[in-house]
């Protein structure tokens, strides 16, 4: 007895009305276990759905699925794969809607013992011995796409534009010009020294950008070595190596589909990695190492670098057609020294980010304090700013930092070799000597570094002038 109407008996093949039956009569008697079956030929089509089905699949009363391709109708069916191999899938997880349920996929065979079709059941989630299969396969999925997200936020962006801290007219006018860059497509260059923030704006433009729900993917050339970086940026099709590694692995490129690959301490590219990095921009295509087949890539270049890159392609050592490619869009970001009125700022920020004890209050950083790390040359940029903060916090007797507290964090060649005080305390010649200093470096500033009008502002003679950038240890 056929438990339910089959929906259609018309293209049943000939000979194999039997043999399902015999099936559905088995079925019939486990009807009550199982949530639903059906029946494909040797093509995989459709050639019976059994009416619980037909409710899972929420197919319209009208809908007649006999003869079409299985996967037309039950997506992500595995049914053809049985068929196609011979082999059953005993158990297996499918998701119809939000519910889980087991399914049983075994292959039909005619007397010759060709395989001419398959029967997949479904089984409700209610059996009691399946809930824990079920269960651990709910977590384990949980867990995945976990992991997932985790990894989606870890290639997103950390920084945005409001993270680039400052109060110059240069940083205004940089974030305005970050602003209009990041609307447009082209590969951007960031230029600057060490620690003056090339990576923070990387990261900034591209949470400006439209593709920041993208990935953000990021590669520093000079931290990988030369034999490694094309499989780093283009990836290794499998068995490509012999030996361990013989599992394809994708390349920052492909990671960085549609969203931004930034190119960190892109002067230290060698020759022959620039060449092959100026094809892959050309032509928006990668060819992973030992495949010959190319991937298409949609990724916009940020690139970044401390080095002097128009010394660079004066040298030779950096192909101009690859510069003028990446350096469509070009910022520069101007050392520290030459911003003064960012100090404060940076300060405030770089401290508030300073690891506090718990219960303590904010630091308090005084006038004099910031007076005196103004007068500083900054080789470091802000990177040795907030190594500076960090090291005169851990020292400080309190949370206010005065003058004495930064003396003792600035390094010691830049502190005043000649003082004749000890470091300690803000008597009358300290504070002399500071802010002869800081009307030496003002000078200066104002003058464009000319030592002679600087002098002649301070009304000072030049060898005078010249012994006092000796003492206060001024580069200039
Ligand atoms: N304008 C800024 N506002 C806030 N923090 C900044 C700023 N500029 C730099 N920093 C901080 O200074 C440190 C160095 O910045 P970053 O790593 O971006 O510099 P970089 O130019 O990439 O340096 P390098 O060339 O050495 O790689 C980081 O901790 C960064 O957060
Ligand atoms: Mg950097």
């Amino acid at each position: 007895m056929i438990a339910d109407k089959p929906s259609s008996q018309r293209l049943l093949p000939e000979n194999g009305h039997a043999r399902i039956e015999q099936a559905i009569g088995a079925f019939g008697l486990l009807r009550e276990y199982f949530g639903g079956a059906v029946i494909v030929d040797a093509q995989s089509c459709i050639t019976w759905i059994d009416g619980r089905y037909r409710d899972l699949l929420k197919l319209a009363a009208d809908f007649d699925p006999v003869g079409l391709p299985v996967e037309e109708v039950i997506p992500h069916s595995l049914m053809r794969r049985v068929v196609e191999t011979g082999k059953p899938i005993l158990l297996d997880i499918m998701r119809f809607d939000d519910r889980q349920f087991v399914v049983c996929r075994i292959p039909l065979k005619d007397e010759t013992g060709k395989v001419d079709g398959a029967i997949g059941f479904v089984f409700y989630d209610n059996v009691d011995y399946l809930e824990p299969i079920l269960e651990k396969f709910e977590t384990l999925q949980k867990q995945l796409s976990r992991a997932q997200a985790a990894l989606t936020r870890e290639r997103q962006t950390k920084y945005s534009l409001s993270s680039f801290v400052g109060a110059s007219d240069v940083v205004k006018e940089l974030k305005s010009q970050v602003r209009r860059f990041a609307l447009r497509e082209g590969a951007a260059l960031i230029l600057g020294e060490t620690g003056t923030g090339k990576e923070l704006l990387a990261h900034a433009i591209h949470q400006q950008s439209d593709r920041a729900d993208g990935p953000f993917v990021a590669v520093n050339v000079a931290a990988v070595p030369e034999q490694l970086l094309e499989a780093e940026f283009f990836g290794v099709a499998p068995g490509a190596y012999t030996g361990a590694d013989r599992k394809a692995r994708k390349g920052k490129f492909e990671l960085a589909h549609g969203g931004t690959l930034f190119l960190d301490e892109v002067g230290d590219m060698p020759p022959a990695i620039q060449a092959k990095l100026l094809r892959v921009l050309q032509e928006g295509e990668v060819e992973p190492l030992g495949s010959n087949t190319v991937r298409r890539v949609d990724v916009r270049i940020i690139a970044a670098t401390s080095q002097d890159l128009e010394a660079k392609l004066a040298d030779k050592s950096f192909r101009p057609d690859l510069y003028y490619r990446i350096a469509v869009l070009a910022i520069r970001i101007p050392p520290l020294r030459e911003r003064h009125e960012d100090i404060p700022v940076l300060c405030e920020t770089l401290l508030e980010q300073t690891m506090r004890t718990p219960g303590q209050r904010g630091w308090v950083l005084m006038p004099e304090a910031i007076r005196l790390l103004q007068g500083h040359d900054w080789p470091g940029n802000v990177r040795e700013l907030r190594n500076v903060l960090e090291r005169a916090a851990a020292l400080a007797p309190s949370e206010v930092l005065d003058a004495a507290a930064i003396r003792r964090a600035l390094p010691q060649s830049s502190v005043r070799p000649a003082s004749p005080l000890p470091l300690a305390g803000s008597d009358l010649a300290t504070y002399l000597a500071d802010a002869e200093r800081e009307a030496i470096i003002a000078a200066l500033d104002a003058t464009d570094g000319e030592k002679l009008a600087a002098a002649r502002r301070l009304g000072v003679s030049r060898s005078q002038f010249y012994e006092k950038l000796r003492r206060h240890n001024i580069v200039s």
